[in-house]
């Protein structure tokens, strides 16, 4: 008998085939059982009627535990009212493991708890649906950069400097050669790809000692960073923007039945259609000013900021030109006026926050040793980048999205730790 997925049985309705998985539940009513399976794929409602099966396979049901691993077989029917449409009419059951008693029950449990069995808790349907949901978005992502001719290049893990500020680093010792940094962004990097190759993609995991206990916070996090050499800050925000769009379409198109066991109310993603709100610093101040909220011009928007700017918006929307002494020592300054830096921040609606932060980059080399000095970094770790202002430089511009507070959005969750499998935040480190 050939082995199937739940999710391809509409395939196989009307034929005998075997399910391999776990017990995800069971019930039983008069002389019929049924045993709710799991394969990852998706539930499959098997029907165990006494006199189909020899009584001994009748009788596991008294013993089989949540969990268990197991095979059945059976004829595959349509059954509108079960769980995923289909059901089996169970000729045998086969334990592959019986399982000890599982510590996640349908009751209630607290956040810890539940972090702390991280590890199964991922066979949940919530944090099923959530992964599902995380890996679309990344196949979106790679999708709209491949065919969009951006060559995907990977950045170095371990570095010798900072790039989005000395405070967040974490350090590690590198044999002879002294200290080495975690990256906190590929972005370097990615300009010299953008060099080579005009258009690039930087994706993988990214670090920051964060020590704020926020539920956007994470220690450990991926990031997609799209460089493109001739870009200014327009085409920036006008890729931004175009990205967004496709990201949220795509999960919109293939990840509904996960949506809906999210209960995620999809209003606020089907608006996020180019071209998205586009505010200046000064007009989000402005905003925050009505509110009554005391705001001095120079500082960086802070979370609850963020959350009441995003709100008079029903979909993303873009803040561009900060001051530029809240910004990275890379980013270029406005011409018409040199406090400001050609930023941009994506916020995200529904108090999401910044889902993308992005600039145009700094170009003259004069210009980028005044900054690295403002910044108090050294120059011999800088000398390699300096080289991208030496030979051949050209106006450029990209952005970094994080992939888990994207997840957090679009799948309405109320803290990015659920968004990434295994969360690595202050307090956490374990599994
Ligand atoms: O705004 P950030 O710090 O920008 C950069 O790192 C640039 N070098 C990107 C670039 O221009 N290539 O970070 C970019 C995004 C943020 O908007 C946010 O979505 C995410 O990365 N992010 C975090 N996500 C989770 N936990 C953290 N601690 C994060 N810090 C940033
Ligand atoms: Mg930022």
């Amino acid at each position: 008998m050939i082995r199937v997925s739940i999710e391809n049985l509409d395939k196989h309705i009307g034929e005998e085939v075997k399910i391999s998985g776990w017990l995800y539940n069971k019930r039983s009513s008069g002389k019929i059982r049924f045993l709710v399976v799991r394969d990852g794929s998706g539930l499959l409602q098997s029907v165990i009627v006494k006199g189909n099966v020899t009584d001994s396979v009748f009788d596991l049901f008294d013993t089989i535990t949540q969990e268990s691993s197991l095979s059945v077989f059976g004829k595959i029917k349509k059954e509108e009212r079960a769980p995923g449409g289909f059901e089996m009419e169970v000729t045998n059951v086969e334990i592959i493991h019986l399982a000890k008693e599982y510590p996640i029950t349908p009751k209630e449990h607290g956040v810890e708890f539940l972090m702390d069995h991280r590890h199964l808790w991922l066979r949940s349907s919530r944090q099923h649906a959530v992964l599902r949901v995380r890996h679309q978005i990344i196949k979106a992502i790679r999708e709209f950069f491949d065919n969009r001719g951006f060559v995907l290049m990977d950045a170095p893990i371990f570095t010798p400097a900072a790039c989005e500020g000395t405070s967040t680093l974490f350090e590690t010792d590198y044999f002879d050669l002294g200290k080495a940094y975690l990256t906190q962004s590929g972005q370097l990097y990615g300009e010299a790809g953008a060099m080579a190759h005009g258009k690039v993609y930087v994706f993988g995991p990214t670090f920051r000692a964060e020590k704020s206990k926020t539920r956007r916070h994470l220690t450990e996090f991926w990031m997609v960073e799209p460089e493109v050499a001739f870009n200014d800050l327009n085409d920036n925000m006008e890729l931004a923007e175009e990205f967004l769009e496709h990201i949220v379409l795509s999960v919109l198109k293939h990840r509904q039945p996960e949506l809906k066991i999210l209960e995620r109310n999809t209003k606020f993603l089907e608006t996020v259609k180019k071209p998205l709100p586009k505010i200046t610093y000064d007009e989000a101040i402005e905003i925050l000013k009505k509110k009554g909220i005391a705001f001095e011009w120079g500082n960086d928007l802070g979370g609850t900021d963020e959350t009441v700017i995003s709100e008079q918006f029903d979909r993303p929307v873009i803040v561009h030109r900060y001051p530029a002494q809240v910004k990275a020592f890379y980013m270029k300054r406005d011409p018409q006026n040199p406090k400001l830096a050609l930023a941009m921040d994506v916020l995200a609606p529904e108090g999401y926050g910044e889902i993308i932060g992005g600039s145009q980059r700094e170009d003259d080399y004069d210009t980028l040793i005044n900054r690295l000095d403002e910044h108090k970094l050294p120059h011999a770790p800088f000398e390699w980048y300096l080289d991208l202002r030496r030979y051949g430089s050209v106006p450029h511009a990209g952005f970094g999205l994080g992939i888990e507070r994207t997840v957090g959005w679009i799948c309405g969750l109320d803290h990015v730790r659920e968004t990434i499998p295994f969360p690595r935040m202050i307090y956490r480190l374990n599994p």
